[in-house]
């Protein structure tokens, strides 16, 4: 059997905030395909971890490979690069109201294509990442003319624009409510499938995780908890891997 390069690998990871020591040890391996949560409460560092993936937070100590390469060793130019094949869900959506939605979806062609990438496909790019979601007629429409469930359809339009390899979710359906969080998550897995990307999903909402993930770890006490499918850690004695699921 052909083992497959991983698409994230971490290897003891720490993070400090002063001594609020976030992440102690923390390891884990994202193969191709897969969609991996991370399940942990609020505040337990699951934010942290998602920003060291990409590098936007500095690390303490640890390895950190993503899609092949060790984030210690890339020059900004290859951070901008690996930037590019990683798509990034905000927990907050991080649109810019003064932008339509076209300029929204624009903004990270104007970063990562050149001007003659963007003269010839820049249009059709933005159709049919706005199409992926279903929301191709808000294209002149500003953030705050949408919906919360409909932003967060937008800010997927954008995490997909340049067909990454792995998509990065931060709590993609918290502060919506039951039938548009159902929605979203429906919608996320449309769209792994077609991009064929592998996700790691970031949640502390259980139908969301139930429906969009084929393997959980548990982030607790900064740790790699446990590390199983969603129906094994249902069935856990453990209390605090069973307060989860009460
Ligand atoms: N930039 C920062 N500076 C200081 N502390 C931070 C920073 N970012 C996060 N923290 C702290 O790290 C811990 C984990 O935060 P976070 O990853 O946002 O949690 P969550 O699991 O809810 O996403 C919290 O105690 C938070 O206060
Ligand atoms: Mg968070």
């Amino acid at each position: 059997m052909k083992v497959l390069e991983p698409i994230i690998e971490i290897k003891n990871l720490n993070k400090s905030f002063g001594d609020n020591h976030v992440l102690r040890d923390f390891s884990m391996t994202v193969y191709p395909g897969e969609n991996l949560a991370i399940l942990g409460k609020s505040g337990s560092g699951k934010s942290v971890l998602i920003k060291c993936i990409i590098n936007l937070i500095e690390i303490d100590s640890g390895q950190m490979i993503v899609l092949g390469k060790d984030l210690s060793e890339l020059d900004q130019d290859e951070l901008d690069e690996m930037r590019a094949e990683v798509g990034f869900l905000f927990q907050s959506n991080a649109l810019y109201d003064s932008m339509t939605v076209r300029e929204n979806l624009e903004f990270p062609l104007r970063r990562h294509w050149s001007n003659e990438e963007r003269e010839k496909g820049s249009e059709a790019a933005v159709l049919e990442a706005l199409n992926d979601v279903g929301l191709s007629h808000t294209i002149d429409m500003m953030p705050a003319e949408l919906s919360g469930g409909m932003r967060k359809r937008i800010a997927l339009a954008r995490a997909l624009i340049l067909k990454p390899k792995v998509i990065l979710y931060d709590e993609p359906t918290t502060g919506l409510d039951p039938i548009t969080s159902r929605e979203i998550s429906q919608l996320m897995l449309k769209v792994q499938e077609k991009y064929n990307a592998t996700a790691l999903i970031i949640s502390h909402d259980m139908h969301c995780i139930k429906m969009t993930s084929n393997r959980v770890i548990m982030l607790i006490d900064g740790k790699r908890y446990a590390d199983d499918t969603y129906e094994n850690l249902q069935l856990a004695k453990d209390p605090k891997i069973k307060e989860f699921f009460d």
